[in-house]
């Protein structure tokens, strides 16, 4: 029997197939593998990816946050997608898959934008040191979206514009995240549905945009 994780079994594949350096073909190299063998993966994958590409290119971000890596597939996208003097740090408390997200990093030549940060979402937001982030992709534990995101705002590592993409809106689905972004005067949000990764099921990204209070 097969005892290797999905992440380690795309990172191989990516080391067989993908060329070096390139991150759009890494890219395109997982989404193929995971169509036609990995369909449980859980990349945010190429249907929602192309909406995290637009809102992460409508808000040139400085700094970005990503909580949740896996295999590094959305951290390749986000990053692609960041200014040439961008930088993305990603949040993942599974040992594995941080080191597995490395390794992806290295590979498609992204290591000088990406800085993958091993721990739990709540510990590793209250010790971080950078100023704040512009942009904050959340795509972990759904029962954490919401109070990560009010952690973020006690910390003041958000500021008034900085724009944050919520994964899995419908399937799993986040609904206490999703009542507060949607009700609170502090945000601005706009649904993006799309598809499940790698799959015909209906799901979307959430963009709030936070306009802070005085
Ligand atoms: C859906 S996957 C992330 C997929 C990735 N964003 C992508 O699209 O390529 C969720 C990841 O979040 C990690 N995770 C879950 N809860 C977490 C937490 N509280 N802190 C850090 N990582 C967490 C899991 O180990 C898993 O690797």
């Amino acid at each position: 029997m097969d005892q290797k994780s999905i992440p380690q079994k795309i990172l191989e594949h990516v080391q067989k197939h993908a060329i070096k350096g390139n991150v759009s073909n890494v890219i395109d190299t997982i989404d193929n593998f995971c169509y036609k063998f990995e369909r449980e993966a859980i990349n945010v994958g190429d249907e929602k990816g192309k909406y995290l590409d637009e809102i992460v290119k409508s808000c040139s971000p400085k700094t970005a946050l990503e909580i949740g890596a896996y295999a590094g597939y959305s951290a390749l996208r986000i990053s692609r997608a960041l200014p040439a003097d961008g930088k993305l740090y990603s949040i993942e408390y599974n040992e594995h898959h941080a080191e597995v997200t490395r390794k992806m990093i290295q590979y498609a030549g992204m290591d000088n934008k990406v800085t993958v940060l091993c721990g739990s979402s709540p510990d590793v937001i209250k010790s971080l040191t950078v100023s704040g982030f512009d942009f904050v992709f959340l795509d972990h534990t759904k029962e954490l979206y919401k109070p990560d995101l009010l952690l973020l705002e006690e910390c003041n590592l958000i500021h008034s514009g900085s724009v944050i993409a919520a994964d899995n809106i419908v399937f799993p689905g986040c609904p206490e995240y999703l009542e507060y972004v949607r009700n609170s005067p502090k945000y601005e949000c706009t649904t993006y549905m799309s598809k499940l990764e790698y799959s015909d099921r209906e799901d979307g990204i959430e963009k709030a945009v936070y306009k802070k209070q005085t």
